[in-house]
């Protein structure tokens, strides 16, 4: 049995003491909007709350899928990484970007150099990276681009996922139970045009033809399950609200997942358990739980 926790989008605050200088562009309207109503939408001691009840669980895991901070100001991945060495260390946490985590431009080197460690692969390679841990293959991808104002959308390009297929392939030739991490969901609702996924189709027809066994994702801050079409049965995509997420905030409050995941004779067996706030409810409990494995 190989416990995996997910939990993903704590986008950590407070927001630093920011230099006028660096507040410019989409990062003014960023700050602003923290300031009006996001500071209030992710609480530090919720997400405090969270992470307590985690190391309770004790995953042989974690995996943090992105949105980190909030505008990728330099000072912000500093915490963050103060954040992810109380979280667990570099070889028992796998983090991958969101696309707060490159907000603009200047912010792009930053999750590398302050969190590099925590998102390599085994051989040190870069997206797609991958890390075995137990019976598990994690995959590591990066959907985070720079983007205009009022836009979070994301984009893997074509390097990426001709990669990606390449490590499906082997990694499903070798028997590994594949769990691919990407930051925003495979599918995007029409509505949500804005924040999207621009090559979610080219990554849905890698899914189709070289398969995997799980795939996780933040960015929607909600929870969600949906099913993809592989070549050998469906893949379930998993999605967990952001885990700063306020009891009062207009989207789930905060939870994470854990996986149970073991080899039976017919195959891979994978329990899902989600623990969060409940809205209004006191405290960190278990809001369901369900068998994924087809
Ligand atoms: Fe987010
Ligand atoms: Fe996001």
């Amino acid at each position: 049995m190989f416990v995996l926790a997910h939990l993903s989008d704590p986008h950590l605050g407070p927001l630093p003491a920011a230099r006028l200088a660096e507040i410019s562009g989409k990062r003014a309207l960023g700050y602003l909007n923290w300031h009006r109503s996001r500071r209030e939408r992710h609480r530090p001691e919720v997400l405090a709350a969270l992470v307590q009840d985690l190391k309770g669980a004790e995953a042989d895991h974690i995996v943090v899928t992105g949105d980190l901070v909030n505008l990728g100001l330099r000072a912000e991945f500093g915490r963050a990484r103060q954040w992810l060495r109380d979280l667990g260390a570099p070889d028992d946490v796998t983090v991958i970007p969101g696309n707060h985590d490159a907000y603009m431009r200047d912010a792009i080197p930053h999750s590398a150099d302050y969190w590099g460690d925590y998102m390599r692969g085994d051989g040190g390679e870069h997206f797609p990276f991958v890390r075995h841990r137990g019976p598990l293959a994690l995959i590591g991808l990066s959907t985070a681009v720079p983007t205009g104002p009022l836009l979070a959308t994301g984009r893997l390009g074509p390097g990426q996922l001709q990669r990606l297929g390449s490590i499906l392939t082997r990694l499903g030739q070798q028997g590994r139970y594949r769990v691919v991490l990407i930051h925003h969901p495979p599918t995007s609702p029409r509505r949500q045009h804005f924040k999207r996924l621009t090559d979610d189709a080219a990554l849905r027809c890698v899914l189709a033809e070289r398969g995997a066994e799980l795939v996780l994702h933040g960015h929607s801050h909600v929870h969600s399950l949906i099913w993809l079409e592989g070549p050998r049965g469906r893949i379930p995509v998993v999605g967990v609200p952001s885990a700063s997420a306020s009891p009062h905030a207009d989207v789930d409050p905060a939870a994470y997942n854990l996986y149970r995941i073991s080899r039976e004779a017919s195959g891979w067996r994978c329990e899902a358990i989600r623990r969060g706030l409940f809205a209004g409810g006191p405290g960190i409990l278990e809001l369901g739980r369900e068998e994924l494995a087809e």
